[in-house]
Parts: C-alpha cells; structure tokens; sequence
C-alpha cells in the first residue's frame, strides 16, 4: 500500500492512522518501529519490529472478535497494515487489569508484595496523559460516575477489560505464559463502548510458568512462576539491549500465532 497519498489522520508513539478513501467508517492503522517507555521519555527504534507488533496484534483481535469481544478491529490486509473501525470520540483512559501485583502497584502501599495473587483480577482507570504520568482516578469518582451519571464509558470498560483478560490469560496459558496484569484502551464508535488500540508486547507483562501445572490458587503465586524469563517490555525499561527487546517481542507473536487454532 502507497500511505504517502493517504491523509493522515494522527500520528503517535507507536502508529499512524490514515484515512481509508474507500471507506469513511474505517482507517488504516500502520506500525512503526519505534519503542517508548515512562511516557514517551526513553525511546528507540528497532527494525522489524513494526511487523512483529502487527503479528500479534492480528492474532490477538482476531481471537478477541471470536470470542465476541467488541473490538475496533477488522482485518490486516498487509504487513503492517490493519484496518479498523473509525472511532467517534477516544476515551482518555488507560484501563489496566491484574492478576498478580508487580510493577508500580509495589510502591503505593504495605501489604502488597511481588506476586500477591487477585482473584478476580482487580481494574483501575487511569487518566491518560503523559506530562501528569497517567494518574490513577480515585474509586469512588468512578463509582459515582457510574452509578450517579450512568457513564457508561466506566461500566463498559470495566467489564470488557476483565472478560479481555481472561480470555487471553486462558489462551496464553495454553502456551506456558501467565499473563500477569495488561493495559488497554477504549473509544465511541456509533455510540457503544469498543476496545481499540493495540494489544501487543507493550500492553501487558507475560512471565513463563516456572512448573508445568502452576498452583494459581495460592494467595501469593511467585514461586510458580518465572518473572527473570519475561516476554514483555520490562525487557526494554530494565534497560535490556534491543536485539534482546526484539527477540522477546518475536517469541509473544510465536504464541500468538498460534491463537488461530484455539
Ligand atoms: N479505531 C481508531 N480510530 C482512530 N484512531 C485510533 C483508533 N485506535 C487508536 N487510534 C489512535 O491512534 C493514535 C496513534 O496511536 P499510538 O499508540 O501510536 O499513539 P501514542 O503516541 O502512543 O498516544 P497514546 O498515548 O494516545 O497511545 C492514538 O491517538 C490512538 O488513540
Ligand atoms: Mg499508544
């Protein structure tokens, strides 16, 4: 596909979104190369990496939209082309769920150490913009907006996120990854509440099972399992080399890849 006669329509960290001229109802997304973390503050490129993150992507939403998640997305025509439905209004939120506490959950409080296991996982909201670092909304603003306001953008993204969670914590299971927490984003597209974005080796933390059938029923499950082997960006923000970043990256669209037969 020839972008450079296509209208762009935003260009960001990880992607640019171009207008589709055949269809006003969607947009090509397309991959970059680059890497960022802490808000945008470290950044790289990596070669290839675009095509692994488009891989994963697909695999992802293609299963997400078999299990009728409501999903932005609808097909990857090219490498690192996707099309997807064009959103209506962004939701400036970022909304992670959690299954096992690792991350920046270790320094908000006591009582919480590595690998504390939540069962249901646990979801927060945070507000999405870099320069404020995404602060996490107070609970019962969120409850309020729900219950007072019927802010349905709150329900719904509560409520996807944790039916999106478990079935790629499922999926990936399958594979011998525990899918430890994961950070997605919604929008309006004809006024319903639809996962968009990415879902790729920098949305969530997979860390392999460290025994074959790991006991996730403990109250704290680090011994089942094997952070130092991560698949995920903390590769990258540890200060991992890049080839070691990719390589990672190529391994979560390995299992992906397989996603099709489930
Ligand atoms: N279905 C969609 N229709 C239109 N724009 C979309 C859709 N899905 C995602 N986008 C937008 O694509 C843009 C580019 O994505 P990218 O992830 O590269 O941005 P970013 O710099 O990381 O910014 P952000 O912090 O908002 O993710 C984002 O503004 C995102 O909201
Ligand atoms: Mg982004």
């Amino acid at each position: 596909m020839d972008t450079s006669k296509l209208k762009i329509i935003i260009e960001g960290k990880t992607k640019i979104i171009y207008e589709n001229p055949s269809d006003k109802d969607t947009v090509f997304m397309v991959f970059k190369d680059d890497i960022t973390a802490g808000d945008g503050v470290k950044h790289d490129t990596i070669e290839g990496k675009a095509l692994v993150d488009w891989q994963t992507n697909r695999d992802i939403f293609d299963y997400l939209n078999r299990c009728g998640v409501r999903t932005h997305y609808v097909s990857s025509p090219e490498e690192k082309v996707s099309i997807v439905k064009k959103l209506e209004r962004k939701i400036n939120l970022e909304v992670v769920s959690r299954r096992v506490a690792t991350g920046s959950i270790l320094k908000w409080g006591t009582g919480i150490s590595e690998g504390d296991l939540y069962d249901p996982v646990i979801t927060q909201f945070h507000y999405k913009d870099d320069p404020l670092h995404d602060p996490m909304l107070d609970e019962s603003y969120i409850e309020f907006m729900i219950c007072e306001k019927n802010a349905r953008e709150y329900s719904e993204a509560r409520r996807i996120n944790a039916e999106v969670f478990e079935h790629l914590e499922r999926a990936f299971a399958r594979f011998g990854v525990q899918l430890i927490d994961m950070k997605l984003e919604y929008g309006i597209i004809k006024d319903d509440v639809y996962l968009i974005d990415e879902i790729t080796g920098g949305s969530f933390r997979l860390w392999p099972f460290k025994v074959e059938n790991p006991d996730m029923k403990q109250d704290n499950v680090l011994s089942e399992l094997d952070p130092a082997g991560r698949l995920d960006k903390d590769t990258y923000r540890m200060g991992g080399d890049l080839d070691t970043v990719k390589d990672k990256f190529a391994a979560i669209a390995a299992i992906t890849a397989k996603f099709k037969n489930l």
